[in-house]
């Protein structure tokens, strides 16, 4: 069903979902879907042709493992910051980033049961994230100093909205890092890489065993 006809999102997350941790990001707890709880097969075969929005919030994509396993092995490049985690799913760039020491952060997803989900796995790891599902796609984040996106290239038109976006909140003086695991649509213009991961993934989801995730940062000019 559509995220907004979920009368106890809260209950709906926690009973279609297992708290794990993430192969790259161990030392984070998330409500992630799996074969005990197999919410992503599940929305594909019966709800898909509904239009229904698929449960990103219940896999931590190698993306935003990539972006989580450089925060918090490097934790300066968010420490003592506000940080934006742009299209955050289950927020585990977010969380990760408060577990570094960045002074607050913002998860921001279109999707309300992200927000949900974000809200319910930052405190299983004992840190508070700020949510919000509006679109803030050409938005400047004044207000920030650091955005953070993992994994937002997994379809055309998401990539094509946010390039420019990126690009000039980066020229504007944020620190913009995407996390990304070689997406066709990745926009590679502007970007440096940072490092590099081999990401444990699912052929389930994945169609592969091991995910190659690259954290870039955006040039400011
Ligand atoms: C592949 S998931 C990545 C989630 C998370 N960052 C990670 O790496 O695990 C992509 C996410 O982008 C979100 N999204 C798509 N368009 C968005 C927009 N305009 N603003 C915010 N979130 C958006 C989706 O709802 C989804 O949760």
């Amino acid at each position: 069903m559509p995220p907004e006809a979920i009368a106890d999102p809260h209950a709906f997350v926690a009973g279609n979902s297992v708290l794990q941790s993430a192969p790259l990001v161990p030392e984070i707890m998330l409500h992630l879907a799996d074969e005990r709880a197999p919410l992503w097969t599940k929305t594909q075969r019966d709800l898909w042709d509904d239009g229904i929005v698929l449960p990103y919030w219940a896999f931590a994509w190698a993306g935003g493992q990539a972006l989580a396993r450089l925060l918090l092995d490097e934790p300066d490049r968010v420490r003592g910051k506000r940080v934006v985690d742009f299209a955050s799913g289950s927020a585990i760039a977010a969380i990760a980033a408060m577990k570094a020491g960045a002074v607050s952060v913002l998860a921001a997803d279109i999707d309300p049961l992200a927000a949900t989900a974000a809200r319910m796995n930052a405190s299983a790891n004992g840190v508070a994230v700020e949510t919000c599902t509006d679109d803030l796609v050409g938005t400047p984040l004044d207000a920030w100093d650091v955005i953070i996106a993992g994994d937002i290239c997994y379809e055309q038109s998401v990539a094509e909205r946010v390039g420019d976006w990126l690009q000039a909140e980066a020229h504007a003086g944020r620190d913009v890092l995407i996390g990304d695991p070689g997406r066709t649509f990745l926009p590679r213009t502007h970007l440096e890489p940072v490092i590099g991961y081999s990401v444990k993934s699912s052929r389930e989801l994945d169609d592969t065993d091991v995910r190659n995730a690259r954290v870039w940062r955006f040039g400011g000019n």
